[in-house]
């Protein structure tokens, strides 16, 4: 159910189906507790995350839930795929079904991902105009050209997006490999940027999403929960 400014007697005569007169009365009863504390006047807003019972039996209970996950090789970065295992199946948890992604990756890709059933979070870190950096590690079949390296730092062109990408940030590791940080979540975008200069990415893992770290001792497949330091647009 959507949330946005819904009155605590207008959520109640929705959800029960038993509308307004139902939810003026149980509230003039005094059974109506929102967050523990019983309340009688009906007008006030309900938060997404606020718990509302009515005669101790749970209307809206929604714990705001933030996961980092490390998610491995062939898993799908979706919410529900009928022939393919997605992040959401790799939790195993009835609570699961809830959460959403704050930016995909590949199937192939491995590396951080985020969950959340915030909506207000994961929108603040894939807005465009946020520009929250991405950082990966980048492997390559071809050695990774002086002209490719200057031309990512100097912001790529994309045409079907009609966007030049934010300057990004390059470091060579290996005449094959980088730390490669991205400002955008465009599809495909790392895999297109390298293959404007013929090179193929053989293997592409992210590390980080703004200030959120991929934990060393995350294997994979696992996942952590973590409570953000919301800016105040997210609260
Ligand atoms: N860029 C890609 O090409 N693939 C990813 O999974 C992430 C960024």
């Amino acid at each position: 159910m959507a949330h946005a400014c819904v009155t605590v007697a207008q959520f109640i005569a929705k959800k029960t189906s038993l509308g307004k007169r139902y939810a003026k009365a149980v509230l003039c009863r005094g059974e109506v507790f929102l967050n523990q504390t019983a309340i009688t006047d009906g007008s006030q807003e309900l938060g997404k995350f606020d718990q509302l019972t009515i005669s101790g039996t749970i209307l809206q209970s929604r714990v705001p839930r933030y996961l980092l996950m490390h998610k491995p090789a062939g898993i799908l970065s979706a919410t529900s795929d009928p022939t393919h295992r997605t992040v959401i199946d790799l939790i195993g948890q009835p609570w699961a079904r809830d959460l959403h992604l704050a930016g995909r990756l590949d199937r192939a890709t491995t590396g951080l991902v985020i969950l959340t059933n915030d909506s207000a979070f994961s929108e603040s870190l894939m807005r465009p105009g946020n520009k929250i950096p991405k950082t990966y590690l980048v492997e390559t079949d071809l050695p990774i050209t002086a002209e490719a390296i200057e031309k990512f730092r100097s912001g790529m062109p994309f045409q079907k997006e009609n966007i030049r990408a934010q300057p990004a940030i390059v470091g060579l590791l290996t005449e094959n490999s980088c730390r490669l940080t991205i400002h955008e979540g465009l599809h495909h975008q790392i895999k297109r940027m390298f293959l404007r200069f013929g090179i193929r990415v053989t293997r592409l893992h992210r590390e980080s999403i703004g200030p959120h770290v991929l934990p060393e001792d995350l294997a994979s497949g696992d996942y952590r929960t973590f409570w953000p330091h919301l800016p105040q647009s997210c609260r």
